[in-house]
């Protein structure tokens, strides 16, 4: 059996995830900013290094898996802590607790994306760009500028929805840059993350509690069900396995087909030559 790290494990898919890894009999060490085994505010850079560092006292210095999932929605105010959580967070941790999952026989890691990265046309190249280059600082200043430039319409609705779906977007795209370097690669340590649509977790469900018609739901429900936080804890299971040895770089859509309905030729696209 193994030691398992899982960021966000107060609620949602992370307990859901945390409860399925200690269903088959691993260790879970939880991290979460309250009702975890480690209380920290992975918002931070202080906050990650500690957590990182009770992670490695509590599994001896060899970590079997890491599932980063925790997160904050779009309905945030602060872009600038949007971006530190949602990216920085995961990034930050994953690689202060890589040589961990190295010295393990087959380390995992799994991070939870979202959907929001293709599927909302709100990207901020720029902050992308930020994100990608470790520039934290610069990354939240020009979250906060841009939410403050939106539209006032879309301000209300959902004030940080740009930087939400930017942060998901680069966050997608360093574990694609990432899984593939030798560090993690010839290191034996895998790299995945999960796309998730809408699934029922009170991130989701914000104040009303109430989800309504997955077929009146802004972005197409193909399978006419929203997800359940057990539907990716199932994934995010399959990721940390040592069997799944063949798989780093992906990033899995389990989002009830929104995805293919709304971009249905958008993957695979073709390699040119050019
Ligand atoms: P949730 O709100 O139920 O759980 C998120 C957990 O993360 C909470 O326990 C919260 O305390 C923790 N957290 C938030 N900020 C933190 C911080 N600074 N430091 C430490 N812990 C912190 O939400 P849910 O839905 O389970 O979200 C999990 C992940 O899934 C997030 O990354 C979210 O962006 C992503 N996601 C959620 C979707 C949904 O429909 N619920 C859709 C796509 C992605």
């Amino acid at each position: 059996m193994g030691t398992y790290a899982v960021t966000g494990s107060a609620s949602g898919m992370g307990a859901a995830s945390a409860e399925t890894l200690a269903a088959a009999g691993h260790t879970v060490i939880g991290v979460d900013l309250h009702d975890a085994d480690i209380i920290a505010d992975l918002g931070t850079a202080g906050g990650r290094e500690q957590a990182a560092e009770e992670i490695l006292t509590r599994c001896g210095g060899t970590l079997d898996g890491v599932a980063a999932i925790a997160g904050v929605g779009p309905n945030l105010p602060d872009a600038a802590a949007v971006m530190s959580i949602n990216y920085f967070g995961p990034v930050h941790l994953l690689e202060l607790l890589r040589p961990a999952l190295a010295a393990a026989d087959a380390g995992r890691a799994v991070a939870i994306g979202s959907n929001a990265a293709t599927t909302v046309p709100l990207i901020d190249d720029r902050l992308v760009e930020l994100a990608l280059a470790g520039e934290e600082e610069a990354a939240r200043e020009h979250a906060r500028a841009a939410a403050e430039a939106m539209p006032a319409e879309l301000r209300e609705l959902a004030p940080s929805i740009s930087a939400y779906a930017s942060s998901k977007f680069a966050l997608a795209r360093w574990i694609r840059r990432t899984a593939v370097t030798p560090e993690w690669a010839r290191q034996g340590v895998l790299l995945n993350a999960i796309a998730p649509g809408a699934v029922l977790t009170p991130l989701m469900l914000g104040s009303t509690g109430e989800a309504g018609d997955p077929d009146r739901f802004p972005t197409p429900m193909p399978l006419g069900v929203f997800g359940e936080p057990a539907d990716i804890a199932f994934w995010v299971h399959q990721f940390l396995k040592p069997e799944a040895r063949f798989t780093t770089g992906a990033i899995l859509y389990v989002d009830g087909g929104t995805d293919a309905a709304m971009r249905p030729d958008g993957t695979p696209t073709a390699m040119s030559l050019g």
